[in-house]
Order: C-alpha cells, then sequence, then structure tokens
C-alpha cells in the first residue's frame, strides 16, 4: 500500500471513529473532550497529518483537500451535537424547574382584632362622632394625676397599697384613665386656651386584684365635657346617644346617686338590662337594671387643680370598664375570658 494510500485509508478511519464518537457523546463536557482529542492542536488529526512529510511534493495538495473536508464535515458534526445536547440539557433544567401551579398555596393563618379592641375601638368612635377629641395619657402615672389632682385625698382607700402597683420611685400604674382629664384640661391651659373642651380617653389601667370580675390590667374609657352651662343634662345626653349606638337599641338609662372625690354630685349609671329589656332575670338579678359607669359634674377642686375657675365653667365626667360592656354586649360569662387567650375563644368573638 502506497504512503498515500496509508493515510487516506487512516483519514477514513479518523473521520468514521470521529462521527460515531460525536454521535455517542452524552454531555456537553464529553463533546468538548473529544473536540480536543480529535481537532485540537495535539489531536489525532494533526497526529496522521504527521505522514503527509513523507509523500512526494505532487501528492500533498490531494491530501491537504482530504484533511480539509473532513475537518469541515467534524466541525459541522460537532455543532450539530452540541445543538441536540443543549437541548437535552434544557429539557432536564424545565423538568427540574417544574412547579404544579394547581397545587393549593399554603395559608397563612388570619389574625382577629380582639374584643376588647374592638370594643374600644367602637366606643371611641361613637364619641368622635359626637365631636370629641381623643386624648392619650401614660400608663405609667404619678400620684398627683392619678390621685390629688382628683381630689382623691391620700387617706382615701382607692390610695391604699393593695389597689395601686406602686413603684419605688413613687410613681404608679394609672389606675383608672381619670388623671387624662387632668392631663387633657392642663395641656390646654398652657397652649393657653379655654374652655369649652371634649375629650374621650381610652387605654389600659391597673390594680392588684383577680377573680371572676376583676382583672390586674383592665380597659377603661373616660369622657368629660367642659365649658359654660355644661350641666347633668348634657351628661345624661350623651350617656344616652352612646349607650343607644353602642348596644344598638334604644336603651332606658337611669342615674343613681353615688359618689366619687372627683365629682359632686356623682351619680352610678343604669341601663335596661339587655338581657330580659327589663323584665327581670338571672343576670339583672330581677332588678331590670344593669349597672354600668360611674359619672357625675367634674368637682370645683378638680377645675381649680388645672387653673380652671369653677365659677365661669362646669363639665360632666364619666368612666367605664370597657370589658364589662363589651361583655354585656356579647354575653360573654367570664372576664377572665379575654386575657387567657384561647384561640377557640379569639376565633369565634375576634373581627
Ligand atoms: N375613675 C373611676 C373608676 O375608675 C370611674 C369614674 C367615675 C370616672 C366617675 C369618672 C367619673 O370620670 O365621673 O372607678
Amino acid at each position: 500500500m502506497s504512503e498515500l494510500e496509508s493515510l487516506n485509508e487512516q483519514l477514513d478511519r479518523l473521520r468514521e471513529q470521529a462521527l460515531q464518537d460525536f454521535a455517542a457523546a452524552a454531555g456537553l463536557d464529553e463533546l468538548e473532550q473529544l473536540r480536543v482529542r480529535y481537532l485540537g492542536k495535539k489531536g489525532k488529526l494533526t497526529e496522521v497529518l504527521k505522514g503527509v512529510g513523507r509523500l512526494a511534493p505532487e501528492q500533498r495538495p490531494l491530501i491537504g483537500k482530504v484533511v480539509n473536508e473532513i475537518k469541515q464535515l467534524l466541525a459541522e458534526a460537532l455543532a450539530g451535537r452540541e445543538r441536540e445536547l443543549q437541548a437535552v440539557a434544557e429539557q432536564q433544567r424545565i423538568e427540574a424547574e417544574r412547579i404544579d401551579v394547581t397545587l393549593p398555596g399554603r395559608k397563612l393563618p388570619q389574625g382577629a382584632i380582639h374584643p376588647v379592641q374592638q370594643g374600644l375601638e367602637e366606643m371611641t368612635a361613637i364619641f368622635r362622632q359626637l365631636g370629641f377629641t381623643v386624648a392619650e395619657g401614660p400608663e405609667i402615672e404619678d400620684e398627683f394625676h392619678n390621685f390629688d389632682a382628683l381630689n382623691i385625698q391620700p387617706e382615701h382607700p382607692a390610695r391604699a397599697m393593695h389597689d395601686t402597683f406602686f413603684f419605688a420611685d413613687g410613681h404608679l400604674l394609672r389606675t383608672h384613665t381619670s388623671p387624662v382629664q387632668i392631663r387633657a384640661m392642663q395641656s390646654l391651659i398652657k397652649r393657653g386656651g379655654t374652655p369649652p373642651v371634649a375629650v374621650v380617653a381610652p387605654g389600659r389601667v391597673y390594680r392588684c386584684d383577680y377573680d371572676m370580675t376583676h382583672s390586674p390590667m383592665f380597659h377603661q374609657v373616660e369622657v368629660f365635657q367642659v365649658g359654660r352651662d355644661i350641666s347633668m343634662a348634657h351628661l345624661k345626653g350623651v350617656l344616652k346617644f352612646f349607650l343607644s349606638s353602642y348596644f344598638g337599641k334604644a336603651l332606658p338609662i337611669r342615674l343613681r346617686p353615688s359618689y366619687f372625690p372627683f365629682t359632686e354630685p356623682s351619680a352610678e349609671v343604669d341601663i335596661g338590662c339587655v338581657f330580659c329589656d327589663g323584665k327581670g332575670c338571672r343576670v339583672c338579678k330581677q332588678t331590670g337594671w344593669l349597672e354600668v359607669l360611674g359619672s357625675g359634674m367634674i368637682h370645683p377642686n378638680v377645675l381649680q387643680a388645672v387653673g380652671i375657675d369653677h365659677r365661669e365653667y362646669s363639665g360632666f365626667a364619666f368612666g367605664l370598664g370597657v370589658e364589662r360592656l363589651v361583655m354585656l354586649k356579647h354575653g360573654i360569662p367570664d372576664l377572665r375570658l379575654f386575657f387567657e387567650n384561647d384561640v377557640r375563644f379569639l376565633r369565634r368573638m375576634g373581627s
């Protein structure tokens, strides 16, 4: 066999082997290795071409032409196989990333507004509707705002240690929202303002007490209005509007003489029993009435304490327990349900 024939035969074999190998390549990496092995600088084709030097000069161009054809053919085969393998890789990636869009989503548990918070917001909204301004005061108070300015004498039982949470420095957790009366009137006077002033003050209060009907932390809404010629008629009108709006029906109300240090006269307010419509039942102890809040005409000493002339101005005030009203509205039997945070209760009563 001549050199030329032998060379041609080697080239034929190389071409066939390369085509077979390319077709069998399982991945792009492997294909790249094959390209280097056959067409690279130190590859098989270069190896075969070393034999060209042994050919007669006139034979060399013949081989050159064949080699170029092979190079061209193999380059095309490589490109074709590369496209195939790329398509396979792409398909595998799509399969791997596939998501089932028909799968139901993960549910985010929805929270609810706590019934006490809900009640607080409803009550505040009713007073805002009447033109009252919302005010808040600090839960950590001093004796002046919580007691003295409200005409509560040092020997008054509400000041006894067992009722009030005191701090070592003489501050205390406010036992009611009435100190907001003092703060709101003080800030009015400080701004150079004068009555009329009408305020609703919702918030937390604290007392050292715990049983079926008492919790060491609970909520009150304080309401007061000061102006010229404010009388108990205004008090009764606001109470009637408020209580009927909150309970969603026209309710009879009744004022009973009572005593609070910061009001004179003072009155306990009753509503017609919402459970029996005043006919008498277990809840109202057959009286037909439910006590709902304390009220009165602001004591001259209180106006005096904030620098408002009680001969010129008068005012009414009342304070209510939010939990108590929410319990009455929704028939909740035990105060402690509000604070145990049993999700069954919160789901049922929350909104
Ligand atoms: N501060 C009283 C309490 O916590 C409630 C109260 C009664 C508030 C009569 C008032 C009022 O404004 O006039 O028991």
